[in-house]
């Protein structure tokens, strides 16, 4: 009887788990100004969107958020066999292939890591899961910094005590990894269902390499490429990915410096940035860092180029990727966001990709509340949220592969930052009060990575407007597993009414809210691919 009892405890227990586990919660709203609002999480309550349940032949799914206050409602509708309305039309083509989409993500810096750990452990989870999980937003990039970033509350480098320690003996993981980082990664590393891809990026390095002898501040690497700080230095990424991998953490790539030409804008004089032209950057990666890497038991880990703003991309691409003896270690361009409004993909990325078309071009940090001059966090604000899916529209448009969000979790005034260069963030941490808000910008991410997994696929989407005009902003995806994406951003502070036509499967008829982003899913016809798979595709590697 006991082991029955104890077997029917156990089952109720699972079943519990698993409901729990599969949870769809909606939104406790909060309003924090006019237009404003938040989705609050705390230690009992979060909201959650639950696993992607895909729509019966026939028919369409729907995951809407607007200014309004809708945050990814899900609703269901039929693909029709004639269109009953003129007007704006969309046609999807799942036969038309651009780029592979390696993804979506966030950055996991030691402030992040700060301000989750103030949270109560059940709030803690929630956080967590709601990235990560099955029923979050499933990210799968996460970008961690090697050493300091800003987002740190002291610098510091894995080696600042022993001067001159070309043989890095003194070389140790800090507190920031050992406490913070590593035992949040290994509970998101349990978390996520999706293979998650680790990328790293050092801002500074050992005070005794550089020549204003200390780790903070815009200074360089003593000496040139191929002399022992170099050579040192790129043996520090290999111990670092050693480091990593005793706690069984591996990476997807690294990046050989974040900001190393724009850094130096930063209005901090403290901002920790080791500067590095194009031609050092190349020489570093011929004669130090490509060798080193290619040399050690991370010689899969990728090399991603550049990782600053898409303003100098193609002087830096052709200075590196126009040279065989670095191209031949690189497999990407990594990008930053912040000159975007001053700076035309049709002048960066475009020709970049133009010239160098089997090297992928990857967001790799971005963020709203920067510059210094505008308000840090600004809670609840929708346009932020679309700042965000209209870059990755815009971006995704212009051959990009992904887009990594930069801190994914800040204070209530968008640090702790060593510099004071407080920035915002999808998710707020209200500490004092054990709780957390979900910002617009959360939700308008999540229309992108909850949606359009790794190995997907940009597809054809064009409108018939004769005025070029579209009013909606779009792109359509196909994904691995043959299901059609549409994603629908409306600016407009009026319903756009549009419709979607696939081929012989139909019409989806439907209305863009005003102030909306919407993702629409259906089961598309693939018989264009010749019965090869479905829309899996791979990103070049080396
Ligand atoms: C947590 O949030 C839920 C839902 O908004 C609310 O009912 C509950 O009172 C909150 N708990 C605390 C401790 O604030
Ligand atoms: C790493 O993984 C192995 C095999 O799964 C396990 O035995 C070991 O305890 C793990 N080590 C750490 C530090 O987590
Ligand atoms: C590769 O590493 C080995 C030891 O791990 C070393 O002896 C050798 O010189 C290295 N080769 C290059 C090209 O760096
Ligand atoms: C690449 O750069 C290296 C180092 O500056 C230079 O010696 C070499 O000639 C360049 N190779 C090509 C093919 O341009």
């Amino acid at each position: 009887m006991r082991t029955v009892g104890a077997s029917l405890f156990l089952l109720f227990f699972l079943l519990q788990v698993v409901a729990d586990a599969t949870a769809t919660s909606p939104c406790a709203p909060k309003h924090v100004g006019p237009g404003a609002m938040v989705c609050v999480c705390n230690a009992t309550y979060c909201d959650m969107m639950g696993p992607l349940s895909l729509p019966p032949e026939g028919t369409f799914v729907k995951y809407l958020s607007s200014k309004a206050g809708k945050r990814l409602e899900r609703s269901q509708g039929k693909l029709l066999a004639n269109r009953k309305r003129s007007g704006l039309l969309y046609s999807y083509n799942p036969c038309v292939h651009y780029q592979c989409i390696k993804g979506f993500g966030g950055s996991h810096t030691d402030s992040s890591s700060i301000n989750i750990l103030q949270l109560s452990p059940p709030a803690q989870e929630h956080l967590l899961r709601s990235y990560f999980s099955k029923d979050g937003i499933e990210y799968n990039l996460l970008r961690l910094p090697i050493g300091c970033s800003d987002f740190s509350t002291r610098p510091y480098s894995y080696d600042d005590d022993c001067p001159d320690d070309f043989e890095l003996k003194c070389f140790s993981l800090v507190q920031e990894d050992t406490k913070l980082k590593i035992p949040l990664l290994q509970r998101i590393l349990a978390l996520s269902q999706r293979p998650l891809s680790l990328i790293a990026s050092p801002w500074s390095s050992p005070s005794w390499m550089r020549v204003n002898g200390r780790v903070e501040g815009k200074s360089r690497l003593k000496g040139k490429a191929g002399d022992m700080y170099h050579k040192t230095w790129a043996r520090y990424f290999v111990r670092f990915l050693d480091e990593y991998a005793r706690h069984n953490i591996t990476f997807w790539a690294v990046t050989p410096q974040n900001e190393p030409n724009s850094a130096v804008l930063s209005p901090s004089g403290d901002f920790p940035v080791n500067r590095q032209t194009a031609e050092e950057a190349r020489d570093f990666i011929i004669l130090d860092l490509g060798p080193e890497l290619a040399n050690s038991s991370h010689k899969d880990v990728l090399l991603i180029m550049y990782d600053d703003q898409r303003s100098e991309i193609l002087d830096w691409a052709k200075v590196i990727l126009g040279n065989s003896s670095s191209a031949r270690y690189i497999a990407g361009i990594g990008i930053h966001w912040y000159y975007d409004p001053t700076t035309l993909p049709s002048l960066t990325l475009d020709p970049t990709h133009s010239l160098f078309p089997n090297y992928f071009l990857l967001y790799t940090e971005s963020c709203n509340g920067y510059p210094p001059n505008i308000v840090r966090v600004d809670l609840g604000s929708w346009d932020r949220g679309v700042k965000y899916s209209q870059n990755i529209l815009e971006n995704i448009r212009n051959h990009i592969v992904g887009w990594i969000d930069w801190n994914v979790a800040l204070d209530m005034r968008g640090g702790p930052n060593f510099v004071d260069n407080f920035v915002d963030s999808p998710i707020i941490v209200n500490a004092a009060k054990d709780e957390f808000y979900k910002q617009p910008m959360f939700y308008h991410l999540a229309h992108f990575s909850k949606f359009i997994p790794e190995g997907s696929v940009r597809v054809y989407l064009a409108c018939n407007s004769l005025l070029g005009n579209c009013q909606l902003q779009t792109e359509g995806f196909l994904r691995p597993d043959g299901v059609a994406v549409v994603v629908v951003l409306n600016k407009c502070i009026w319903n756009v009414p549009f419709s979607i036509s696939d081929g012989q499967l139909g019409y989806i008829e439907d209305v863009a809210p005003a102030n909306s982003i919407q993702t629409y899913l259906w089961k598309t016809s693939t018989t264009c691919l010749g019965g090869k798979g479905q829309g899996t595709c791979f990103l070049p590697t080396k």
